[in-house]
């Protein structure tokens, strides 16, 4: 798929140029945990993009200096080098040489920054490479005068950034996306995902998030490290087929404005990717004793307030918060007297549901 010898950078052409890209992260509604080869997903997930957990990446390139059939990159992240994201990326570009054949052509000079602080331990791979894949879409566009038409660049963007990482397919969007097969929406498709922004009801197109940082550690596993463990996880069948079928009810929640039944399912979805982790072998445990203290208060506030306020996590301690823009003041209001002083050095990201990648000049 995408592969095309042909793409080959053209001798004459203008060889010397940056294009750059801002792409947001995205927090999982329906989680994607488990995957088969080549990074595809065991069931589909859906997910709503963010707006100020971001990665903005620029890709500079000229001509290599002398030919070599490989990749030829430097790469620094906030203004750093990264030994450790550096050797992922040159493999994953090595990975990408069919479908980009003129990045051997050339040397690329990138360089990454997250919006976020990057030891709030908010996992950035997502927009990391959602932003790499959109640069080198562009750079495509811009040398072949392909992907002209909005759709065809997502769709390809998308299928490139799930390569880098799953998640990552998600983030090409604005506002919410599915990404995997489902009869619940035919037009998704495993190898890339779909925007469903059309679909949204407004309480949900511009619905918040508070991400509250529990712990700015690193992760003490690596999602690939989940994913893979999920090949002999006992519960494994039942969740593929319980995350299918909670896409169905999610989606008419999402289009009906629906709170109650959206927050069940969020905060269902949240539950059961930790209890998975749990039931590994080994097993994990990546929530803290703050992590539960939050979900607690959380829940015993919405018994008392009736008012929507719901979690989610990712892969990590920390707590994504969603609730209507319409109640945020009161919700707020709640959060900072009682959820922050739980969080490390009181840390937490005001975020909102977004309108996806932006590019720069
Ligand atoms: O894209 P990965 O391999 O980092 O996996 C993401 C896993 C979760 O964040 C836990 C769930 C999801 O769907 O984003």
């Amino acid at each position: 798929m995408y592969q095309n010898k042909d793409l080959i950078l053209p001798p004459n052409h203008q060889q010397v140029g940056t294009v750059s890209w801002q792409a947001p992260s995205n927090i999982a509604i329906i989680k994607y945990w488990g995957k088969r080869p080549v990074q595809l997903p065991k069931n589909p997930s859906l997910s709503l993009s963010l707006t100020n957990a971001h990665t903005i990446c620029s890709i500079s390139y000229q001509p290599k200096q002398i030919p070599s059939p490989g990749i030829s990159m430097s790469f620094s992240f906030e203004g750093q080098p990264n030994p450790q994201f550096a050797e992922r990326l040159k493999k994953y570009l090595e990975s990408l040489v069919d479908i980009f054949p003129f990045i051997t052509r050339l040397h690329l000079d990138i360089n990454s920054r997250n919006s976020f602080p990057h030891s709030s331990g908010i996992a950035s791979s997502a927009s990391a490479m959602c932003a790499i894949a959109l640069c080198l879409c562009s750079m495509e566009h811009r040398f072949f005068d392909k992907l002209k038409d909005d759709k065809a660049f997502r769709r390809k963007a998308s299928f490139v950034a799930r390569l880098g990482s799953g998640s990552a397919a998600r983030s090409v969007f604005s506002t919410a996306a599915i990404w995997g097969k489902t009869t619940a929406y035919p037009e998704c498709d495993d190898r890339w995902a779909v925007g469903i922004e059309k679909l949204l009801h407004p309480s949900f197109a511009n619905a918040k998030n508070r991400i509250m940082i529990v712990s700015e550690a690193q992760k003490a596993v690596s999602s690939s490290k989940g994913h893979a463990l999920m090949e002999q996880n006992p519960f494994a069948p039942t969740r593929y087929s319980l995350a299918k079928s909670r896409l169905n009810p999610l989606l008419s929640a999402l289009q009906s404005g629906d709170w109650k039944l959206f927050g069940s399912i969020c905060e269902q979805e949240a539950l059961d990717l930790h209890a998975l982790m749990m039931s590994s072998t080994p097993s994990f445990i990546l929530m803290l004793p703050n992590t539960l203290e939050i979900i607690n208060r959380i829940r015993k506030f919405r018994k008392a307030t009736k008012l929507h306020l719901y979690f989610t996590l990712d892969a990590g301690p920390n707590v994504h918060i969603l609730y209507p823009n319409h109640q945020a003041e009161k919700v707020e209001n709640f959060l900072d007297q009682y959820i922050v002083g739980l969080c490390e050095r009181k840390q937490y990201i005001q975020d909102a549901v977004g309108s996806g990648p932006v590019q720069l000049q």
